[in-house]
Parts: structure tokens; C-alpha cells; sequence
């Protein structure tokens, strides 16, 4: 991928010691987005989607390739297999309104509790301060509890509101990753 791990803020190193480096996703990622959606197993996906879905295509692959400007921000998080970029992650957040954003994490079944998700809601997290955002929308199955769990790990502060059979949250911002959580990620030396 060509950067110097050491000085670039959007590499780190999971805890397994991949490099995982995060950027923006393009237009031309539907390859790589698909492949992430192949590695995942169907409880991720349905926890992602909230629906059982075979395959991304059309529409919905296309959105989830093409981030509206001005409102949605998406990062990739990209790891080097074999010489080849592949995608062990992807978060996003698509503006509603002036304080809120709704949010979306997904991580790849192979890649699942090695910190990328953390990597991913802490960077999404600075660039939803730097916008102004106050909140962060998600709505979420009942039975997903490593996703509680997770937002747990995050400093989750917030409402959790239960309607429809599906639980709706909205997450503080501002709490999020309050600087006693000891981050393993950021603690563990850069390659
Ligand atoms: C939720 C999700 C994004 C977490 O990603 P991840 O990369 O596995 O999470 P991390 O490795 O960064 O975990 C950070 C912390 O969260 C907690 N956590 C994460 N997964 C957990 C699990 N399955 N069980 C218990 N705790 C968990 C842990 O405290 C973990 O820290 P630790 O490993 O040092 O104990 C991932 O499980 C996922 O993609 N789930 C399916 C999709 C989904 O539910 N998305 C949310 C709705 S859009």
C-alpha cells in the first residue's frame, strides 16, 4: 500500500500485528466490498443488514461503493494478502441532520476481534467530531450482543430503546473512547 506504517495516522497495527490501514472507500471497490461480504458469515451479515442476505449487488452495492458527498462519510479497512489489497472492514456514517448520524460497522468473520472494529469507530468517531455531530443513530437486532459488547468496549454513553422487535441506539459522540479506556490498539507498538 506504499506508506510508512510508522507516520501515517490511518495505519495501525491489529492486534495479531497485521497492518491495517484505513481509508476512504471508491467507486471501484465493489470487487474487494463483495469479497468482504463472501469472508462474512451469515449472522454477520444479517447483523449488518438486518436481513438475510445472499449477495450485495445493483443498487445496494453501488451506494455502499459511492458515498454521497457532503453527507456520508465510509472508510475502508484495508489489509496487504499476499501482494493483493483486501478489505477486513468497512464503517460508515451518513448524516440526518444536524447532530445525528446514522452509523454502520461491519468486520469480516476472519478478522473479528483483532481491533478493527475499534480502529474503525475510533477514526469514524474524530471525523464525526470534526463535523459537529452530537449523536450516533444505529439500530441493531435484540440478539446481537457482541455488538453491545463492543460499543461497551467503546464507552458507549446513550439511550437504548426497544420498538418494532429491533433495539434503536443512539451513542454520545463526545463519550466515546474517553481517555482512561485503555485502547489495546493504541498501546501496541507501531511495526
Ligand atoms: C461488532 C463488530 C463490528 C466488532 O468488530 P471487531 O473488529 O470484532 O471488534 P474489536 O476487535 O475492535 O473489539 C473491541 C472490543 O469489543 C468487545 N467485543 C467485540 N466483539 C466481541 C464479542 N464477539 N464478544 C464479546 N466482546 C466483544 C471486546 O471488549 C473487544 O475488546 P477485546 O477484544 O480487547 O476484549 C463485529 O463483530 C461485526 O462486524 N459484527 C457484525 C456486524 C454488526 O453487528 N454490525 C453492527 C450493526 S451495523
Amino acid at each position: 500500500m506504499g506508506t510508512d506504517p510508522a507516520h501515517d495516522p490511518m495505519t495501525r497495527t491489529a492486534r495479531d500485528g497485521t497492518v491495517v490501514h484505513l481509508r476512504p472507500v471508491r467507486g471501484d471497490d465493489g470487487p474487494r466490498i463483495e469479497e468482504l461480504f463472501a469472508s462474512s458469515s451469515a449472522d454477520t451479515i444479517f447483523n449488518r443488514f438486518l436481513a438475510p442476505l445472499a449477495r450485495l449487488e445493483g443498487e445496494r452495492l453501488r451506494a455502499l461503493t459511492h458515498p454521497e458527498p457532503g453527507t456520508e462519510c465510509a472508510l475502508a479497512a484495508c489489509i496487504d494478502v499476499d501482494g493483493r489489497e483486501r478489505m477486513a472492514g468497512v464503517g460508515r456514517f451518513r448524516r440526518v441532520s444536524a447532530e445525528i448520524a446514522e452509523i454502520a460497522i461491519v468486520v469480516g468473520d476472519p478478522w473479528q476481534r483483532h481491533g478493527v472494529g475499534r480502529m474503525l469507530l475510533r477514526q469514524l468517531t474524530l471525523m464525526a467530531r470534526d463535523l459537529d455531530l452530537q449523536w450516533f443513530d444505529s439500530t441493531i437486532d435484540p440478539s446481537n450482543l457482541r455488538l453491545l459488547r463492543f460499543v461497551e468496549a467503546c464507552g458507549f454513553k446513550g439511550t437504548l430503546k426497544y420498538d418494532g422487535g429491533l433495539l434503536h441506539m443512539r451513542t454520545n459522540i463526545a463519550a466515546l473512547f474517553p481517555v482512561e479506556l485503555r485502547d489495546p490498539i493504541e498501546d501496541h507498538p507501531r511495526p
